[in-house]
């Protein structure tokens, strides 16, 4: 869409692009391998072979324990990209015209990165609530928060499919054009 990229632009962009795969990398695993109910069954039954019996309920907190360090990563990565982002916020803000789409195509893709953006603090905002904010908010963060992927997996289909296209398309070397600048 745009003729160049300066460097802050392309690092802003991999930061965040690295970032938010990391984070959906500790939350795969949340939800599969290193998932709760999945983690205990293998410590009741593998426990169980050796004449061990232990309840569901502490198979679960033991199952916890071991998810804990792994997911201290996503809240870890999770502050590093509230920095990109607010950053990227301040970047923009001092760039006039910093997009001027030419056609409908391009319109559409300035629309999806701004909604992209927006739903982005919300995911931001909502993760840190969980930790910082008040007991009140917690569930409704919680829930808001675990809305992302809704939204995320979406904007990642839609970029990497549009990248494609461009790429065999119209504009070709797009994607070294996020590497090298120009
Ligand atoms: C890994 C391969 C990726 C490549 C090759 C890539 C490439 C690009 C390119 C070429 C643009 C500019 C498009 C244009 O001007 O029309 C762009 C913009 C953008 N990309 Fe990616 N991208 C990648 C991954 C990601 C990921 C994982 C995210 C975040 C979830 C992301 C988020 C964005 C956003 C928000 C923009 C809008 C401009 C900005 O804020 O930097 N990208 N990307
Ligand atoms: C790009 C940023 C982020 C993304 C894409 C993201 C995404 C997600 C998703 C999809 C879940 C749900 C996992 C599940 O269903 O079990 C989750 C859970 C969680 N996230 Fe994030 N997150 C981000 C940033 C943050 C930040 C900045 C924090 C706070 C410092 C945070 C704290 C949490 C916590 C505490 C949970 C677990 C909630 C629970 O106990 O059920 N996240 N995150």
């Amino acid at each position: 869409m745009r003729n160049s990229y300066t460097l802050i632009d392309r690092l802003l962009h991999w930061a965040l692009a690295f970032t938010i795969l990391f984070i959906l990398l500790t939350v795969f695993l949340r939800l599969n391998w290193m998932e709760k109910n999945h983690m205990a069954g293998i410590l009741m039954d593998g426990l169980f072979s050796i004449d061990i019996e232990i309840t569901k309920d502490q198979a679960i907190k033991i199952a916890k324990q071991i998810r804990s360090p792994m997911f201290d990563w996503h809240l870890i990565v999770g502050y590093i990209a509230a920095g990109v982002y607010v950053l990227r916020l301040i970047y923009n803000s001092t760039k006039k015209n910093l997009y001027s789409p030419k056609n409908t195509t391009e319109k559409f893709q300035l629309w999806v990165y701004r909604v992209f953006y927006i739903f982005l603090g919300f995911t931001l905002i909502t993760g840190l609530l969980i930790r910082f904010g008040p007991d009140f908010l917690h569930d409704v963060a919680e829930n808001i928060h675990k809305m992302t992927l809704y939204y995320l997996i979406p904007f990642l289909i839609l970029h990497f499919t549009g990248l494609i296209l461009a790429e065999i398309g119209s504009e070709k070397g797009i994607v070294s054009k996020m590497i090298g600048g120009k």
